[in-house]
């Protein structure tokens, strides 16, 4: 080795090895689902199957969108807070404002005017009439048709075993086309890789137009009671579940992420999940954006018109989206997402343990308030 290559290497090994610190950078790939999940404990099928085998389960297409009241006195700050958060009002009457993005679904966000704010349920559109009759006949409510809200359809509210309100809908006409164009992904240059020559990254400040309503969470009390009802029932089969252990090692499940299960068809990680707490709510409704940059620069968006943040952005470790949380003026938490992840039949489902470091790979601490 010449004195030249001596001083380089003992250059480099001052960079890479200082005395007595060790720091390994961080890094991220993407893998494929038997790798991420390679040292995690497997849920076998029969956990959500075994009681199930003789019902015949109402079939569930997609989520299409959260109904909530709002007091009428907050109304008007509701709708500015939408505005910002990237909704449109697509319709309004006396008695209700339906809320839409830019997908084909013809609202996401139902707010009907009255007293108090209150949860209604989310909304899954089931794939026949003989479904939306058989959710009618689990909760013995009718079937009523929707005549006023934009691409009509017929719909039955009935109640999950802890007194939440569930939604179901069907014959609801679709606009036939997104209302915006999708939009070309950003070119990134990265270290080594720069597709990107002679063009320029140019943005236009303002909102994050919402897609889509993409999930939407309770806090509940009894898991087992909860777990069995969503899947005994409808097509909603667990991505992950999370787990408490107790001083003797007993391990209860506490939390779960559910997906619509579409047999091949790939489909967002989860469209639902429920979480043990102290107190029994709707915990948040989540929407998706086009990409970090717009998720950012609605974020900064929202910040400068004064609302209030509850966490984000972050990236989720379970389901990997990108998240940023915020409360809406009436209280309710709504989120934006990007990036989520999908799965099919084939995909494992993991059950590991509850707790913080499970909830975001890289963000703030999480605050008291999301947790309650
Ligand atoms: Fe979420």
């Amino acid at each position: 080795m010449d004195s030249d290559n001596r001083r380089a290497r003992a250059l480099t090994d001052n960079i890479t090895q200082p005395a007595g610190r060790h720091v390994v950078p961080n890094s991220g790939c993407t893998v494929q689902a038997s790798i991420a999940m390679k040292d995690v404990e497997k849920v076998s099928p029969t956990r959500w199957n075994s009681s199930s085998a003789a019902i015949q389960k109402i079939k569930i297409t997609k989520l299409s969108h959260m109904r909530y009241c709002h007091p009428s006195s907050g109304m008007e700050a509701l709708v500015s807070f939408m505005l910002d958060f990237g909704m449109e009002v697509v319709k309004r009457t006396d008695n209700a404002i339906w809320f839409g993005g830019y997908g084909i679904d013809q609202y996401v966000y139902y707010a009907e005017i009255g007293n108090e704010k209150m949860f209604l349920g989310g909304s899954w559109e089931v794939e026949s009439w003989e479904d939306l009759k058989r959710a009618s006949s689990l909760g013995g409510s009718p079937i009523v048709e929707l005549t006023d809200a934009p691409g009509g359809g017929y719909m039955t509210s009935i109640q999950d075993p802890e007194g939440f309100p569930v939604n179901f809908i069907y014959d609801v006409t679709p606009r036939l086309h997104p209302t915006k164009q999708q939009a070309e992904p950003l070119q990134v240059n990265d270290e080594f890789l720069k597709p990107r020559k002679g063009a320029f990254q140019r943005f236009q400040p303002g909102p994050a137009a919402v897609h889509k309503l993409g999930h939407f969470g309770l806090t509940i009390h009894d898991f087992e009671l909860q777990f069995d009802w969503y899947t005994r029932h409808f097509n909603l089969v667990p991505s992950d579940i999370l787990y408490a252990q107790d001083d003797s090692g007993v391990k209860s499940d506490v939390a779960a992420f559910l997906h619509i299960d579409r047999g091949k068809d790939y489909v967002d990680h989860h469209s639902f999940f429920f979480s043990v707490a102290k107190t029994q709510h709707v915990h948040h409704s989540s929407f998706e954006v086009h990409d970090y940059d717009s998720q950012n620069m609605g974020h900064y968006w929202l910040k400068q018109k004064g609302y209030r943040r509850v966490w984000g952005l972050g990236r989720h470790k379970l389901g990997s989206q990108i998240f940023d949380y915020w409360w809406d003026p009436n209280g309710f938490m709504v989120e934006h997402y990007i990036d989520g992840d999908l799965v099919n039949e084939d995909t494992p489902v993991g059950r590991q343990p509850a707790g913080d470091e499970s909830l975001a790979v890289w963000s703030e601490p999480v605050p008291a308030t999301f947790l309650d």
